[in-house]
């Protein structure tokens, strides 16, 4: 079956054409993470046969104990953008500072940043449950040619060019929007090569699940805890299915396929929330609106929001339209 479907490498070449500006960078880029997931997904898969479980030792910038597998994804992804010349520039979770590129003959001659989660849900390795990778792409506003600065980074997420994850599950996806919609290809591990699996993916308008951590209930504002209220009502098509695998990627990857919230608020203990606007948060609010979904913090699109560190939190409600716009009536 899978010859006659397109690969992830045709895919992009045809989409390239259709940009009749298009250097074939942006091609190129796309490849270097296509070939990163594919890395990383081989050690995933055998992470418990090779020492790849568990703590690294150190700790990240933000207070986070790192996994072996953190550790190696963050390095997988990182040599394999170096290793082409189109990225003058990356911010990780994994890295306090953001990492600078030089070009082979020029200073940085990188027309691009990329900004990555290189795994997503480190919590669930050891206990083999879905993990993931988040990557946004802008075009750098610095001059091609100079060091990148802070600024090429902070831009908000309305300024992405492209965005995407890869989930390493029960198969494992790339799933990628260039502003053109979004698609999902599946990884035939026998031969390498991803196939054009879920064209076009769109959020259901509706849906019946809602996902958020209920173990912080108590520290959520008073109107998230209304919302929870009411998806638990006996009313209409109420009560809702109630699922957090406590990976975003995962969590959001099957919200997009069979409709539904995803909640992650800021509360009395994290007054931005969790999780990290530059790589979680914005490309996440990128595939969601290019799906017919809606991304917010509560009080503004999470992709209007003019960031002003690289590793700022944001509180993120976001999936299927009239949900999240229910959501948005309790908390307005
Ligand atoms: P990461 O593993 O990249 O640090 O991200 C963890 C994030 C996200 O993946 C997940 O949805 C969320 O943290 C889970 O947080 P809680 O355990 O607080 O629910
Ligand atoms: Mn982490
Ligand atoms: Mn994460
Ligand atoms: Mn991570």
């Amino acid at each position: 079956m899978s010859h006659q479907k397109t690969t992830l490498g045709e895919f992009i070449i045809k989409n390239q054409a259709s940009f009749s500006y298009s250097t074939g960078e942006l091609s190129s880029l796309l490849n270097a993470l296509r070939l990163a997931a594919k890395v990383v997904n081989h050690e995933v898969n055998k992470a418990g046969l090779v020492d790849l479980f568990g703590d690294s030792g150190d700790v990240n910038v933000q207070g986070e104990q790192q996994q072996k597998l953190d550790v190696f994804a963050n390095k997988t992804f990182i040599q394999s953008l170096k290793n082409r010349n189109i990225v003058c520039g990356i911010v990780s979770e994994e890295n306090d500072e953001f990492i600078t590129i030089k070009g082979q003959d020029k200073e940085s001659n990188g027309k691009y940043v990329v900004l990555m989660d290189p795994l997503d849900g480190s919590s669930n390795i050891d206990v083999n449950v879905s993990v993931g990778t988040i990557f946004s792409i802008y075009r750098r506003i610095t001059p091609i040619g100079t060091p990148v600065e802070e600024k090429d980074f902070l831009q908000p997420g309305n300024a992405q060019i492209g965005a995407g994850y890869i989930v390493y599950g029960t198969s494992t996806m790339l799933v990628y929007t260039t502003g053109d919609g979004v698609n999902g290809f599946t990884l035939n591990p026998a031969i390498g090569t991803f196939y054009l699996s879920h064209p076009n993916m769109t959020f259901p308008e509706e849906g019946k699940v809602y996902s958020v951590n209920q173990g912080n209930y108590r520290h959520f504002p008073d109107s998230v805890k209304k919302y929870i209220k009411y998806c638990q009502q006996e009313e209409e098509d109420r009560p809702y299915t109630q699922r957090y695998i406590g990976s975003l990627v995962s969590d959001f990857h099957r919200n997009m396929i069979q409709g539904g919230v995803y909640l992650y608020p800021n509360s009395t203990v994290n007054k931005d929330g969790k999780l990290r606007l530059l790589y979680e948060c914005n490309p996440i609010a990128f595939l969601t609106e290019q799906a017919g979904g809606i991304a917010t913090d509560g009080q503004v699109d999470i992709l209007d929001i003019v960031p002003s560190q690289i590793h700022e939190r944001a509180p993120l409600y976001c999936g299927s339209s009239s949900m999240v716009k229910k959501l948005l009536e309790f908390i307005k």
